[in-house]
């Protein structure tokens, strides 16, 4: 049944059973159970010793029920009592930053970037569905045949994503996405993710509106660093952020936060980041900051920062430094203006300054594992010259990360437009520009 349709159902006359209502049963319930107690039993039992006082409360106090009635009635109270079930501790547990539910009988949880199974799952599958059915509940979705894929946020933050059979060849599965802690780039130093110069060096690069592409995998922290970076914004200037769905947590007071729409169910309606990059630029930003590019809006992005809209930050999938630069030449090319090659090679290398990359290590780790600035090659073409990079020694055998960040001179372009900004960069990454030195008194 669709979600909808068991919702109203509930709503028709799921709340009241035989005259009494089911929240009525559940702050019964809650009264007469000892919540310490509770606490310290796994999930089963917990659900058995809540079956069981509901039971003896309804039986005592309630109306005469038929026994289909009654343990409709328990159940329900129960599922209520427990909210979303086994997931409410998991999601009650900060430290957890996603959960994976791949059927009834598989839940996974990574905490500190580690993968982990759970002992334990959901009752039945039909208990995996109400669990499902109740979290898009809360964001007005719905889950079944029609619509099998579903994506979603909820009022908490975390993302949500469900998919279930005939798609799912393993029954119904559900993703969580804590909604992602947002940490300073001094915090980010204090977990080993850059060092202390380095963290200077990109704050002043951010306040001398140098552009930066952040690149990195799936889940290797790209969001949490575009995060800590866009701090570095003075306050004075106007700052429109653009996402797919919004995870940036900016402290400025002149923010203007732009979240882009999926398509309605039937499949209309959609605006794009490419729809919302255009309008941005006619809201008079000074910085623009986009979550990350996946497509065609490259290309206008790209535009952008070749257009005074200088000091902007975005983030990229890719795997290297080298990597981001194609990365970024095919999504370009995605767009619908079409610009031979070399335009779109011409058009990367005039807006992009600098080049942030991540990596996800076997530790569950995230830190910067290279910088490499895009700077002006004599045939007209451009090379990237590193700025830091990760040396790593051999893999631990506790499969720890350890290394150390090795800091390069800066190249004369990035130097200068630091010096011009009245930022200096940090004594590891290099000197004043030579007709800058200070000279002696003559
Ligand atoms: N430097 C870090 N150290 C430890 N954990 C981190 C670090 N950066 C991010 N994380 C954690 O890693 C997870 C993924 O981070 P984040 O969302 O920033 O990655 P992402 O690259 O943007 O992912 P996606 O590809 O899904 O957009 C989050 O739980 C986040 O808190
Ligand atoms: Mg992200």
């Amino acid at each position: 049944m669709a979600l909808k349709d068991r919702l109203e159902k509930d709503r028709a006359n799921g709340d009241r059973v035989g005259g009494t209502t089911v929240a009525h049963w559940r702050r019964r319930l809650l009264e007469e159970v000892d919540l310490d107690e509770l606490a310290t039993l796994t999930m089963a039992q917990r659900r058995a010793r809540l079956e069981k006082v509901t039971g003896l409360l309804v039986t005592g106090e309630g109306p005469v029920l038929a026994p289909a009635e009654r343990n409709s009635l328990v159940r329900r109270v129960v599922d209520e009592a427990l909210g979303l079930g086994v997931l409410e501790p998991l999601l009650a547990d900060p430290d957890i930053t996603e959960i994976m539910v791949n059927g009834p009988d598989a839940i996974f949880i990574e905490r500190a970037g580690r993968l982990t199974r759970l002992d334990g799952g959901f009752a039945s599958e039909e208990q995996l569905y109400q669990t499902i059915d109740r979290i898009v509940a809360q964001v007005n979705r719905r889950v079944d045949e029609s619509s099998p894929m579903v994506d979603a946020r909820l009022p908490t933050g975390e993302r949500v994503n469900v998919i279930i059979p005939p798609l799912s060849l393993s029954g119904p599965i559900l993703t969580i996405r804590r909604f992602p802690r947002a940490y300073t780039v001094q915090e980010l130093v204090g977990m080993g993710s850059m060092d202390a110069s380095t963290g200077m060096l990109l704050a002043s690069l951010v306040r001398a509106r140098v552009n930066i592409v952040i690149s990195g995998g799936t889940g290797s922290g790209k969001t949490t660093m575009l995060n800590a970076l866009s701090a570095f914004v003075p306050e004075h200037e106007r700052i429109v952020t653009i996402e797919d769905s919004a995870e940036l947590q900016l402290k400025q007071e002149h923010v203007v936060p732009l979240e882009s729409r999926p398509p309605n169910i039937e499949g209309k309606g959609a605006i794009t980041i490419r729809d919302l990059v255009r309008n941005a630029l006619r809201m008079r930003p000074d910085r623009i900051i986009v979550g990350e590019v996946r497509g065609g809006e490259t290309l206008d992005m790209l535009q952008a920062m070749n257009t005074g809209h200088d000091g902007s930050l975005v983030t990229v999938h890719a795997n290297s430094t080298e990597d981001t630069v194609h990365r970024l030449r095919t999504l370009a090319s995605m767009s619908d203006v079409k610009l031979p090659f070399e335009a779109i090679r011409d058009q990367i290398h005039s807006a992009i300054d600098v080049i942030v990359q991540l990596s996800r290590g076997p530790d569950g780790s995230r830190r910067i594992t290279d910088i490499a600035a895009l700077v002006p090659a004599r045939d007209g073409d451009a090379r990237l010259q590193s700025v830091m990079r990760f040396e790593a020694e051999p893999l631990a055998p506790d499969r720890s990360v350890r290394g150390r960040f090795r800091p390069y001179a800066l190249p004369p372009v990035l130097l200068d437009r630091l010096f011009h900004t009245g930022e200096g960069p940090p004594p590891a990454y290099g000197a004043a520009p030579a007709h800058q030195a200070v000279r002696p008194p003559t």
